[in-house]
């Protein structure tokens, strides 16, 4: 099978189920003699999809707050692929525009909702069929409506893994394309365990975008977290002789899955003992601007400027939510901008009052973070923080790094301890895993909040 090469290791990541399972479906029915059957037919064409959601990969951590989809067209010959596309940023071509542009001139006139395409693409597109991650929009945006512009091709056939749950779009896309006398199946409606994880893997590429549109709230939340086998996630005070819970190079690799959201948040006292830059240096996110938030009850962090994130931090601005001063929850939040403890103009630094009140503060966060952009965030907090967030169930994503290691009497905080009462469960809790993905020293699961609905 032809698998394009991705840069990210962390995106590829994200992929490694699904692409097995296609390679084991492939290798079964090479070896049945069952070449003629329902599935065998079916295997070109979810290949096909798998490379769509490679396209996708490309996009994840750019597109923000669209869904990065990516698109694959094949040939009706021998179905060689024609062109394919990925959406690399708000207000840039979808994935579709993307992968025709490469087949003839496109342009945009705003008397009509669709793209205007030239006649090569009519002769090159003739009996062809399109492979998209998600179900083509049939409304116009920032740009044409991609369901309009394909009702104008010859196409054969289109496939799409995800309904779209805009409702300016749901089930209207596929109607446009079925409409013109294109073919459409969504592989949602298909049973087959193959096809169901190819659904999946969509979902885990968009689920910012899904999660945020399905639920009707700004932000989508992915927790991270690096515990021993023992649970632990830091070490007694005085004891951290070996420093780290996960090698260098599962670091490195979490440092990469840092950039498939818009910004991070930590905490005061984990900016205090670690001194880190929480930032998105030696990854393909390095130019990204990658805001910082930390929960900083009387913005006391001003009081350290030698610490990395004012002197060395280049990702982006640094935000201390204090906690101190406003009483209930006010529309308009004070707000003022600091200067750098260390008279530097960078990083800039805001302060943002909120409310003493946990679940206000919040809610106005999240107001005020989506006002500047912010649809996903990446949570990597100590275990306070972690197993609080876990508790409250405020998580929709998570990357637990579990370390090769056991700490014993060294370790300090539990990653699950929120989930605990009066040092003893109560009950059994039980996290839906996504992913088990075994690295060089350590080994990777990521749960899902909405497990249930991928399946
Ligand atoms: N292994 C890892 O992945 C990892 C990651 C980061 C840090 N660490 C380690 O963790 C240690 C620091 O841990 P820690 O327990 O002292 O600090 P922490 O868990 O990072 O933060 C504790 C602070 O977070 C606040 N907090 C807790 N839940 C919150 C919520 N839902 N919303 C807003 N604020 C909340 C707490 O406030 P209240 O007291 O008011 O509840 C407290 O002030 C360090 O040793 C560091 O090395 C490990």
């Amino acid at each position: 099978m032809e698998i394009n090469p991705i840069k990210s290791v962390a995106k590829s990541i994200f992929l490694n189920d699904v692409t097995q399972k296609l390679l084991e479906l492939e290798f079964k029915l090479e070896h049945s003699g069952d070449a003629t059957s329902p599935i065998a037919q079916q295997l070109p064409h979810w290949r096909r999809l798998l490379q769509a959601l490679q396209e996708a990969l490309k996009g994840w951590g750019w597109s923000s707050p669209n869904p990065s989809v990516g698109c694959v067209i094949a040939s009706p010959q021998n179905g060689r692929v024609l062109a394919q596309g990925f959406h690399r940023k708000a207000g840039n071509p979808h994935a579709e525009i993307e992968a025709i542009a490469k087949l003839g001139t496109v342009t945009q006139d705003s008397s009509t909702d669709f793209w205007v395409l030239d006649s090569k693409h009519h002769s090159a597109l003739k009996g062809a069929e399109m492979y998209v991650t998600l179900e083509p929009c049939a409304h116009r945006g920032r740009t044409p409506s991609c369901a309009q512009t394909l009702a104008q091709l010859p196409l054969k056939k289109v496939w799409f893994l995800l309904r779209d749950p805009n409702p300016l779009v749901a089930g209207r896309g596929k109607a446009i394309l079925e409409g013109a006398g294109i073919e459409v199946e969504c592989l949602e409606d298909h049973p087959h365990p193959v096809a169901q994880m190819l659904v999946r893997a969509a979902r885990r590429i968009h689920q910012a975008f899904l999660i945020t549109m399905e639920q009707k709230r700004p932000i989508f939340y992915w927790i991270k977290w690096a515990s021993s086998l023992d649970g632990f996630m830091a070490w007694q005070p005085g004891r951290s002789a070996f420093n780290a819970i996960t090698s260098p190079s599962t670091r490195a690799l979490a440092r990469e899955m840092r950039g498939l959201c818009d910004g991070i948040m930590t905490t005061r006292s984990t900016i205090l003992v670690d001194n880190p830059l929480m930032d998105l240096r030696d990854t393909e996110f390095v130019s990204k601007s990658y805001p910082l938030f930390i929960w900083d009850e009387g913005a006391q962090l001003l009081n350290y400027p030698e610490l990395r994130i004012f002197s060395q931090r280049q990702a982006g601005p640094i935000i201390l939510l204090d906690a101190s001063g406003v009483n209930g929850l006010r529309p308009e939040v004070s707000s003022m901008v600091s200067q750098n403890p260390r008279g530097l103009a960078e990083p800039p630094i805001y302060v943002w009052k909120v409310s003493k009140n946990r679940q206000e503060a919040w809610q106005m966060w999240e107001e005020r973070a989506s006002q500047m952009g912010i649809q996903s965030i990446w949570l990597e907090g100590g275990p306070r923080f972690t197993s609080s967030l876990l508790k409250e169930g405020r998580w929709d994503y998570a990357s637990a790094f579990f370390g090769n290691i056991i700490i014993g009497a060294n370790g300090k905080g539990r990653w699950y301890e929120g989930l605990v009462v009066d040092g003893q469960l109560e009950k059994s809790v039980e996290l839906d895993h996504d992913l088990v993905v075994s690295l060089e020293r350590d080994f990777l699961v990521t749960f899902s909040n909405h497990f249930k609905r991928f399946t």
